[in-house]
């Protein structure tokens, strides 16, 4: 979490590093700051709260300057409050820096630089790095760029920083480990930008470059960057194209970016099919599963490792790729697995699942299934993430940048991957019929359509969604492949209204939470129509003799159900193993606008980030 962004150039930096932390502001904001260097001077301002916040604070203050350094944070260590916002000084203010990250033998450094008569203004890790950095450049009398790098082989933990030292405006120095960062490259070397990811800078240049783990960049105005790793060794500049319009980092006309990437689905999944589908809808290719057919036709089990929303994909995939490929398949929280011991080697395949490509748990999951000889496929939509690039393959979602919080279109193109990937895998592996592999297919060209339809229905949810702002506590409910539906429900709502809502099985409600339900806990049941809907009719016999409110999502047509529900929600037929792509649309909008009545801020709820690169 945390967002970092630095300019350096011949434009005013502010203006440029304002906008860029509203655009990271999704990574955290529980505080900003901003350094300016202007003739030889540093203006530093910080404050508790979002970037707006900040704004307000900076209005009528000196911010001339054509180099500075930006921060969104996201608190780790220390409160939100405008002493532990970034940049942090050196004692002497002469250095300031911006971190993402979490430096673990921070405490250790601490103390050895306090016996060197150090101290500290702060309670955060990041004071300690500039301190440290500033204690090896003064005694050794050596560069900048130097005293990073010895700096950074004493830290043990996650960073990606930039650096700029007062006096010295044709300069920063940046640094990554295990927290992004990417490296936007103006035309002849007149301006650079740098930033946690390329929202800042997508509108000024397309040409970036990612730096590595470990890798060590000074930026020089008029100069080619230079890199070098934790040894020293220099690396080669990997200058990568960029593929991003404005319009996507806007709200584009939407109150906020949630509703906005709700409504981009039938676009986005259409993104995400196009050209895996072929036109006929007779057969689905991932380059990934295709480059590596043999060791994903040979693995003894796959398991699947995600945090969030992320995990609920996982959980419909895991569905698929047991139904299809007769494979079995363990869904694992990344945060458990990389510290439960798990039993695995190079006869498992291990698929990654993550929106960012940057959720610390699950980078560390891939790396330690690696370890072990597993082979391991990515599931990323963020194109040169750090997860795309440590898997041995994988697929992109290709949904576009997700920015709100609260993730929706992201889930509906993990599911559209899954599903394409099992397809794949069992038409190899011929453990599905001719008949319902392509019915399948032509379902999930479908779905752009059906979305459509669904997403019609807005102003219905809206009304729908107007009666039940009084709730505390709210029930989901499904079945087989409704019940991460239903987990996935429960969470959007627990997201951004902050109402506590809990996802459950249908039949396992018998087994507690029926003992909650009366008139004032609502459940929100996923009955729509395929193998377990009788089960599912009479789940909803049980509260509704208990005295609870329903809402239901029934198939079109449906007469059971629509007779018990307190409320229905009409979704078209579609095959059940796609239905969740479908039935999560009103989910969403049902949380969402709850949400909005209650006054919520959506696209960035309390305590939450979207990208959550801390442990
Ligand atoms: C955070 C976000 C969720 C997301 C989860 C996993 O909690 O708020 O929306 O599902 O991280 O993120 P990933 O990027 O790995 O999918």
């Amino acid at each position: 979490m945390c967002g970092i962004v630095a300019y350096i150039g011949k434009r005013e930096a502010y203006p440029v590093l304002i906008k860029g932390l509203h655009r990271l502001e999704y990574r955290g904001y529980d505080s900003a700051g901003i350094a300016l260097l202007h003739k030889k001077e540093m203006n530093i301002y910080k404050t508790k709260g979002k970037v707006a916040d900040l704004e307000k604070f900076v209005a009528g203050n000196d911010t001339q300057g054509h180099m500075g350094i930006a921060h969104t944070r996201w608190a780790t260590h220390g409160v939100p409050n405008a002493i532990n916002a970034h940049p942090h000084c050196s004692g002497n203010n002469n250095l300031a820096i911006i971190h993402n990250g979490i430096i673990e033998n921070y405490l250790l450094l601490k103390k050895a630089l306090q016996k060197q008569g150090y101290t500290f203004k702060s309670d955060t890790d990041t004071e300690v790095l500039v301190q440290l950095i500033d204690y090896i450049k003064t005694n050794n009398n050596c560069s900048l760029f130097d005293a990073v790098q010895t700096a950074l082989r004493k830290v043990v933990g996650a960073y990606a920083i930039a650096i700029v030292e007062k006096g010295n405006e044709g300069e920063i120095i940046a640094a990554r480990k295990s927290s992004p960062l990417a490296i936007g490259m103006g035309k002849d070397n007149e301006e650079f930008f740098i930033a946690s990811d390329v929202t800042p800078f997508a509108e000024y240049t397309n040409k970036v470059v990612y730096l590595k783990d470990e890798e060590v960049v000074r930026i020089r105005l008029g100069e080619s960057p230079k890199i070098v790793n934790l040894d020293k060794t220099e690396s080669e500049i990997n200058v990568e194209h960029l593929n991003m319009s404005l319009s996507q980092l806007e709200k584009g006309g939407y109150p906020h970016f949630m509703l906005k990437e709700i409504n981009e689905q039938p676009q986005t999944i259409l993104d995400c099919i196009r050209g895996r589908i072929n036109r006929p809808a007779t057969d689905v290719k991932l380059s990934g599963v295709m480059d590596h057919m043999d060791k994903l036709l040979s693995a003894r089990r796959f398991i699947i490792v995600a945090c969030g929303t992320s995990w609920h994909a996982g959980l419909i995939g895991k569905h698929m790729i047991e139904e299809f490929c007769r494979v079995p398949v363990q869904v694992e929280y990344a945060s458990e697995f990389r510290y439960c011991c798990p039993v695995v080697d190079e006869q498992d395949v291990v698929i990654a699942v993550s929106q960012s490509g940057e959720t610390a748990d699950t980078l560390a999951a891939v790396q330690l299934a690696k370890s072990k000889g597993a082979f391991v496929y990515g599931i990323c939509n963020v194109v040169g993430s750090s997860i795309a690039r440590n898997t041995d393959t994988g697929t992109y979602i290709h949904v576009g940048p997700e920015i709100g919080v609260a993730s929706t279109k992201a889930f509906t193109g993990q599911v559209t991957v899954l599903t394409m990937f099992a397809m794949c895998i069992a038409k190899m592996k011929r453990t599905i019929s001719k008949e319902r592999y392509e019915k399948i297919l032509k379902g999930l060209k479908s779905l752009p359509d059906l979305i459509k339809e669904v997403l019609q229905y807005g102003n219905k949810i809206k009304d729908l969604s107007a009666v039940f702002t009084y709730a505390h506590n709210f029930l989901y409910l499904g079945r087989g492949y409704n019940y991460p539906l239903a987990l996935e429900g429960a969470l959007k709502l627990k997201e951004i209204s902050y109402i506590h809502a809990e996802g459950y099985p249908s039949a396992e409600m018998k087994h507690g939470p029926i003992a909650l339900i009366d008139h004032e806990m609502p459940t929100f049941v996923i009955a729509t129509s395929d193998s377990i809907y009788e089960k599912t009719v009479s789940n909803i016999q049980e509260i509704k003799a208990r005295g609870g409110k329903v809402i239901a999502l029934v198939t079109k047509g449906d007469k059971f159900v629509s007779s018990m529900a307190d409320y229905i929600l009409e979704m078209p037929y579609v095959d059940e193993c796609l239905a969740p792509i479908v039935s999560c649309i009103p989910l969403q909008l049902f949380a969402y606008y709850i949400a909005v009545q209650k006054g919520r801020n959506v696209d960035q709820p309390r305590n939450l980030a979207k990208s959550v690169t801390v442990e």
